[in-house]
């Protein structure tokens, strides 16, 4: 059967961006930049999304536009014959449905404070009203669950109506809007009163602050935050290689993908930050950040209600079209796997997912006494830790290694796929640093990663942590090791 491809270049465009952009960038990374000490992480994140992120987008793409198929099925069909680098499948498969595991219900929190603000509840709301919201929210097994579960059935619901009709139409709507909405808000954002100390925070580096958080956990912070925000690791991107037609070079596609992601990341520091410091509000206070600063925010301000409905609006058609594209992976795997059709994968991927999102929502109530990675931590910590700053950057070097190695798909095939059609190539000059300098800065920054955080505990747990990070390694050096049965030109299909 012919693959399916998108209706126009605009279709690729927003719905590969809708991917990227989501909760990473309008949730995680103002906390982090927050956390991190503002425009010093920005600094960072910028260089690995130039050094890292796009270079690791492009192989991902030509994988995916290579073979023509989902993670599931791609390196089958692009290995030389007697490797194993399909092993690297599973990285893919597993990353994509942990990163649906939390991602549903953190959509969910979008859809639930859309609605709260709609409904008025936090008009003239005190700080402490709406600090106690946020934590009788996750306190509530059942709203949680029912939330979450609408987010489920929302996303399957579009992906069932297919790539064009469904995920395609969708996609552009909400990104359209989404663009429209945050550019209203930034600039309401910066024009308030005391807006200024915001806007020195989010745009001055100060290198002083980021060593009191310690070098290695801002760097890796910034590097996991580069994957995370480009969804490049875990094969979710490769599947929109796969529908691209051959008319568009993937090195300019990628480029421009990147500039929107980016844009959209700082546009929401920019609505966030200076409204942190004009209403006197720490903007180091983590995941909750936004559902507890923001709401007090609109309770202050004149019109808020509307002002707060549209910001939640807004942070849930980033997460859905994340979600959506998620979920399409998660479909196509299916049928590259099992042959099945479209309806009965989207059947079964969405029973799987609700089942799979229930440990993350009860971990902040039913569950909540398990804290996996330590004190105070959740099982969503725990699932976003595996993802973020282990399968990421590990399917990233796999991506990287099968697209530059002679036993892999190899230079030349990549160069070729890579620059088909018109648009900016990709520089072929830069090989020997994409061969060798982006595998080593992923596994320095990766292992460096893992010693900063876990360094404090006692040594058992240091070594443990330590030992979980070299077999994960292992794991991608030897899919990545195998040796070829037959020469490179024998390629299967
Ligand atoms: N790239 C997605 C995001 O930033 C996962 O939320």
């Amino acid at each position: 059967m012919e693959r399916q491809k998108f209706g126009s270049r605009l279709g690729f465009i927003l719905v590969s961006a809708g991917c990227a952009i989501g909760l990473g960038n309008v949730w995680k990374f103002p906390y982090l930049c927050g956390e991190y000490g503002g425009a010093a992480f920005i600094v960072i994140y910028l260089a690995f999304l130039l050094l890292l992120g796009i270079p690791i987008l492009v192989c991902e793409f030509s994988i995916g536009r290579g073979s023509g198929k989902s993670v599931a099925a791609s390196f089958e069909k692009l290995e030389p014959s007697g490797t194993r680098w399909h092993w690297m499948k599973w990285i893919g498969i597993v990353g994509c449905y942990l990163l649906m595991m939390f991602y549903t219900m953190v959509g969910g929190w979008m859809l639930y404070y859309c609605w709260r603000s709609i409904r008025g509840d936090f008009v003239q709301a005190s700080t402490e009203m709406v600090t106690g919201a946020f934590n009788s929210m996750l306190g509530d097994a059942g709203t949680m669950v029912f939330w979450t579960l609408l987010v489920c059935v929302l996303g399957f619901a579009v992906c069932a109506m297919g790539l064009n009709n469904g995920i395609e139409k969708a996609s552009k709507f909400m990104m359209s809007a989404l663009l429209v909405i945050m550019l209203v808000l930034a600039i309401h954002s910066v024009t308030m009163e005391g807006a200024e100390a915001g806007l020195r925070f989010y745009l001055i580096p100060d290198f002083e602050k980021m060593v009191e958080n310690g070098i290695g956990n801002v760097v890796f912070g910034a590097l996991s935050q580069s994957f995370f925000t480009l969804s490049i690791g875990i094969g979710a991107m490769m599947i929109f290689g796969s529908y691209m037609p051959k008319n568009r070079t993937l090195a300019g596609e990628a480029i421009n993908i990147t500039i929107l992601d980016t844009s959209v990341a700082l546009m929401a520091g920019f609505i966030i930050i200076p409204a942190c410091f004009a209403f006197g509000i720490e903007p180091g206070a983590g995941p909750s950040l936004v559902f507890i600063t923001l709401p007090n925010i609109f309770a202050q301000i004149a019109g808020g209600r509307i002002w707060s409905a549209l910001f939640f609006l807004f942070l849930f058609f980033a997460a859905l079209t994340t979600i959506i594209a998620v979920f399409e992976n998660l479909i196509a795997i299916k049928i590259d796997l099992f042959g099945w059709s479209r309806k009965k994968s989207v059947i079964v991927c969405a029973a799987a997912i609700i089942i799979l999102s229930m440990p993350a929502v009860l971990g902040y109530n039913v569950l909540s006494g398990i804290a996996p990675l330590g004190e105070g931590t959740t099982i969503m910590d725990f699932e976003d830790f595996i993802v973020s700053n282990n399968l990421l950057p590990l399917g990233s070097l796999g991506y990287v290694l099968f697209c530059t190695r002679k036993n892999g798909w190899g230079w030349m095939n990549f160069q070729k796929e890579a620059n088909e059609g018109e648009g900016f190539h990709f520089p072929a000059g830069l090989k020997w640093y994409v061969s060798w300098c982006v595998p080593v800065i992923i596994m320095i920054i990766y292992l460096k990663g893992y010693y900063d955080m876990f360094k404090g505990g006692s040594t058992p747990r240091l070594v443990f942590w330590m030992a979980v990070a070299l077999c994960m390694l292992a794991y991608v050096i030897i899919s990545a090791a195998g040796k070829p049965r037959i020469r490179v030109k024998n390629r299967k299909g």
